[in-house]
């Protein structure tokens, strides 16, 4: 096992010049493929109009997710050399154990293959049909999961968090008086509260530390567990040590303590903040939600010391977790989404501002007013790109959230394009180049036309609905 004292820190503290710079450099390369105009409209036409439906080779530039498509360090990678991988009991386990719990003081740690399992999990443990669970916004598959639950899932981001270019620090704020409301005339309806930092689905804006305390403070007058969706907590805790009065001084570290001490639990996807390919966990303080959890866990995912994952992926989270909290690192992974962010703004791109951690957000009703939601002008923005440039973005509007359980469509609180960064992948060459490509797709945005849906399916339809482009 690499001893953390052993591991050089990632890059250098601030120096005396002003430009950031990736906080590493570079040890292993892999080639992307230069595609030509046709092949990607061959391509494209073969995966249904539907980006995720592409092989990932045709893609130039992957910016689809941040999920499990980060560079990892020499550091992981010579710790997974040295896993453990004992079945019951391993030593990557405690080890990974240990670094959670010195992160999120929780009492129990339940290791899961990716964030969505330690959803399913959390959520068949401790809902029934008719339930409400409260968030910011749920991201796709937590909304799934609470929905195959027969409970609803709730957004109450506040109201700026719903306006792409409103300036906020915090647009992750929960709604504390819709909560309060929530709790106050509900309340038998809502086993727990989650808060998700920071707010994928609301573009990737952080939550302050006043706003969680607000909501630590409603959840125990109406004495509810309150949970965090921690994918990005990193990222959060480096939003409020730049933005919030008195945590200036403060390490990532520290805040991020804190922030988990306001929670009774969590579910994490590690391959966001975790720095890995995959895992994730899910922990709490409650004993009783635990072993149900646990029982659950062995049932499906595997023994509560692995939960589905190999040994050297216990090594590879627990080692990216220290390396995540790192000030250069925060530094310059904050720092290099706001780069991209700022060239569009320069250009009049409409984006969600403020600039949000992992992912720039097109905003691609403001782009193509001619497109109405239910055409999905996200799929038209996002198919552009790939299509001019061979970047791949995500649709996060209408397609993603549209669909009701009751089988009716409404246009979503906004039609976006997620252009997520992977962690330590691609260079300020790349990022200049993806915005030249954006700001080009934007000057022909009168081209554009909308699409409709051939195969619609029931569930999470963004990853494999057909589509079809409208005349
Ligand atoms: N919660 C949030 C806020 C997420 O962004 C994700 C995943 C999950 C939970 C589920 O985690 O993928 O490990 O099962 N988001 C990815 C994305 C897929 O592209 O934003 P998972």
């Amino acid at each position: 096992m690499v001893a953390p004292e052993a591991v050089l820190e990632w890059g250098a503290p601030a120096m005396n010049f002003k430009t950031i710079i990736e906080p590493f450099r570079i040890k292993s390369v892999e080639a992307v493929k230069f595609t030509t105009r046709e092949d990607r409209e061959a391509a494209l036409t073969q995966a249904g109009y539907n980006v995720f439906r592409l092989r990932a080779e045709d893609v130039l530039i992957d910016l689809l997710t941040d999920s499990g498509t980060g560079a990892m360090s020499a550091a992981q990678w010579s710790a997974i050399m040295q896993a453990d991988e004992s079945y019951a009991g391993s030593r990557s386990f405690y080890r990974f154990e240990a670094v959670v719990r010195d992160l999120t003081g929780f009492t129990h740690i339940i290791p899961t293959h990716q964030g969505r399992a330690a959803e399913r999990i959390l959520f068949h443990t401790v809902l029934k049909a008719g339930d409400v669970v409260p968030n910011n916004n749920h991201f796709d598959t937590t909304r799934a999961n609470v929905e195959v639950e027969q409970a609803e899932a709730l957004d109450l981001v506040i109201p700026e968090g719903r306006v792409p270019h409103l300036i906020h620090p915090f647009k992750g704020n929960v709604n504390l008086d819709a909560l309060e409301r929530l709790l106050a005339e509900q309340g038998n309806r809502v086993p727990l509260v989650m808060v998700t930092v920071t707010n994928n689905s609301g573009g990737g804006q952080p939550v302050s530390m006043e706003n969680l305390r607000g909501v630590r403070a409603i959840c125990d007058r109406y004495r509810k567990p309150f949970f965090l969706d921690a994918c990005r907590f990193a990222e959060n805790a480096w939003f409020v040590k730049q933005r919030e009065a008195g945590y200036a001084d403060r390490t990532p570290k520290s805040i991020a303590q804190e922030m988990f001490s306001l929670a009774d639990g969590c579910t994490m996807s590690a391959k966001k903040d975790g720095l890995a390919n995959i895992g994730g966990f899910l922990a709490m303080n409650s004993d009783a939600w635990a072993d149900s959890a646990r029982t659950l866990l062995i049932l499906t995912e595997g023994f509560p010391t692995y939960g589905g994952l190999a040994g050297y992926d216990l090594e590879a989270v627990a080692r990216g977790l220290e390396e995540v909290v790192e000030e250069s690192y925060l530094r310059y992974r904050i720092r290099s989404t706001e780069y991209l962010g700022d060239k569009l703004i320069a250009a009049g791109v409409p984006i969600i501002r403020p600039t949000g951690g992992h992912a720039i957000y097109l905003d691609a009703r403001a782009l193509l007013p001619h497109v109405p939601p239910l055409q999905y002008p996200g799929i038209a923005v996002a198919n552009e790109l790939y299509i001019e440039a061979g970047i791949r973005g995500v649709e996060i509007g209408t397609v993603m959230f549209g669909l009701h359980p009751d089988g009716t469509e409404t246009p979503s609180a906004m039609d976006l394009v997620r252009l997520a960064i992977p962690r330590r992948v691609y260079t300020q060459s790349h990022i200049d180049y993806v915005a030249e490509a954006v700001i080009s797709v934007a000057q022909s945005r009168e081209r554009l036309r909308g699409y409709r849906i051939v195969s619609p399916p029931r569930t999470l339809r963004h990853f494999t609905a057909i589509f079809e482009p409208l005349a």
